[in-house]
């Protein structure tokens, strides 16, 4: 069972990649939770697939044991969507990325559900305060973002919208802690922070496809191989700082003069650099660090990437 007393029952409108899975994650915990899809049969069917995929994690050793059993107990299919959110505490709308389709879902369970019934879109990019204007209570309305399979990916992005009260977010935060996912609040915009991220390093690897630079084979080797290899363990900004924040602000210079203004150094770096903030070897960049900490990092760094070298040859024999 889960930590937390909220919420005591999920309903997951739209059960498809992530529904399912965001379903799996509370059932698996002992959370009432109940899934509904565009029709009886797709819902009932979406029940199936998350107890079936669930078992093979099991079964693999990925999830702990007993994880099935426990998700099957506390998982369920509801016919229609009024069915499904009436006793619900947090409904979760993860239906097609249209706002069209979520918008009339919204209506559908404003019909039936609760007026403190907390509502939750797993959208990937489209602003939750666009969508907020759809909802008659806008209040209990926010952005939960989850990655796919959102039973492993640790990371939930938290979107509240001006108008989301400062207590649905508090409660929202601490049933994902207590799902042991990372839940972090961020401000509301196209895409939040890491599809933003993630679709700006596709868009130039797409790019780099075309201009004939490398093959999608290569392009995939040489991310997952070299700034990739660091990303478990560090953020853009750890790793500027490590490279020094002076040589980024030249690499850009070069970037901008090939590839146009899109490359040109944010300014935020430009600021650093002009006042001697390089990152870790001047003990001050993005992140404020004095010599120990420094040294404490890069060992750290060096560990980690052992270890990493070692999973991936593990993985890959
Ligand atoms: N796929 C991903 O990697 C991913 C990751 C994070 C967030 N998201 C977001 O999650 C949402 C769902 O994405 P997905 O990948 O699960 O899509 P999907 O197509 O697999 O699932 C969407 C489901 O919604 C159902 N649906 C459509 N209209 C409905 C309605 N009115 N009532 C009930 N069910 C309805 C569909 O039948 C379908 O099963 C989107 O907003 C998407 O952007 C997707």
């Amino acid at each position: 069972m889960s930590d937390a007393a909220w919420p005591r029952k999920v309903a997951v409108v739209g059960a498809g990649t992530m529904g399912a899975g965001i379903a799996q994650v509370f059932a698996a915990h002992g959370v009432p939770t109940v899934v509904v899809d565009a029709s009886p049969e797709l819902s009932e069917e979406a029940r199936a697939r998350a107890v079936e995929l669930l078992a093979r994690l099991e079964a693999a050793g990925s999830v702990e044991s007993g994880a099935t059993a426990t998700a099957k107990r506390h998982l369920s299919a509801a016919a229609t969507i009024a069915a499904a959110v009436g006793d619900a505490d947090l409904v979760v709308e993860a239906v097609f990325e249209r706002p069209d389709v979520k918008t009339a879902a919204y209506e559908e369970i404003e019909a039936a559900a609760t007026p403190d019934t907390v509502i939750a879109t797993n959208t990937s990019s489209i602003p939750i305060a666009e969508l907020a204007l759809a909802l008659r209570r806008p209040g209990r309305f926010l952005g939960v973002h989850w990655f796919v399979p959102p039973l492993l990916v640790p990371c939930v992005e938290v979107i509240p919208t001006a108008s989301t009260e400062p207590g649905v977010v508090e409660k929202v935060l601490g049933a994902l802690t207590a799902l042991g996912k990372t839940a972090v609040a961020v401000g509301d915009g196209p895409g939040f922070v890491a599809n933003r991220i993630q679709f700006a390093m596709f868009r130039e690897a797409a790019r780099i496809v075309e201009d004939g630079v490398a093959t999608p084979e290569q392009v995939d080797e040489i991310v997952r191989s070299s700034f990739g290899f660091r990303l478990p363990f560090f953020g853009p900004f750890t790793i500027a700082d490590m490279a020094g924040l002076d040589v980024y602000a030249d690499i850009f210079d070069t970037l901008e003069r090939g590839l146009g203004e899109g490359f040109a150094a944010p300014a935020v770096l430009r600021d650093h650099v002009a006042r001697g903030e390089y990152g870790v070897k001047a003990g001050r960049g993005f992140l404020e660090l004095s010599q120990d900490e420094a040294r404490e990092l890069v060992d750290r760094r060096d560990r980690a990437y052992v270890a990493l070298a070692r999973l991936r040859a593990e993985g890959e024999s």
